[in-house]
């Protein structure tokens, strides 16, 4: 899916806010994530996936995706509440984590493969509620100024998350992905 495409999908999105909910995404199925702030589109595409970490609006996550070319935003799926990046390869699955520990500060990050997780780290609790992402019923908020310019996502709770200034909750939609490109994304 072209990025142009994800942007338009996700606007058609809100403009049907006032139908019933839609059911939620099952497991195993691939979406995108949108990011809201203040409802508004934050950045012009999906969430991105780069040096272990989530952001918005990066120039380019530098994903290698076996064949096809970076689509410069990441792939999820949902198993067993677990969060998942998509791959393209057998092994190294990516799969994502949370620390809502002091020093952890409600950081989101990802491992690969056979990699240990830290010892606060989780990576069971996520759900889509009405397509929604949260970590066992907390939403996420961004953060400015990060990597190029782009925005870090973490989960909320701190308000200056890895001493990150002017973070601001936001509402992190899945948008399902009928025809899914698998990546690697960078460590
Ligand atoms: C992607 O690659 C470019 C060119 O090497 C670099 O400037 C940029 O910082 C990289 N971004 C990430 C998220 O790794």
């Amino acid at each position: 899916m072209q990025l142009k495409n994800l942007a338009l999908a996700s606007v058609a999105a809100t403009t049907s806010l006032a139908l019933p909910a839609t059911t939620s995404i099952a497991d195993g199925t691939t979406f995108a994530l949108i990011t809201y702030k203040d409802g508004e589109l934050l950045g012009n595409a999906g969430v991105q996936a780069a040096l272990r970490s989530l952001f918005v609006n990066l120039p380019s996550q530098n994903a290698t995706c076996g064949d096809n070319p970076d689509p410069n935003f990441a792939t999820f799926y949902l198993n067993d509440q677990e969060l998942n990046l998509f791959g393209y390869q057998r092994g190294n699955q990516q799969k994502i984590f949370v620390d809502r520990s002091g020093m952890g500060m409600g950081k989101i990050g990802y491992i690969t493969g056979s990699e240990g997780l830290g010892r606060y780290w989780e990576t069971q609790g996520w759900t889509l509620n009405d397509n929604q992402l949260l970590f066992k019923g907390t939403a996420l908020q961004a953060c400015p100024n990060s990597i190029d310019g782009g925005w870090s996502l973490w989960l909320q709770g701190v308000a200056k998350p890895g001493y990150n200034e002017n973070c601001t909750p936001v509402v992190v939609t899945a948008l399902e992905t009928p025809d899914p490109i698998g990546c690697f994304y960078k460590n």
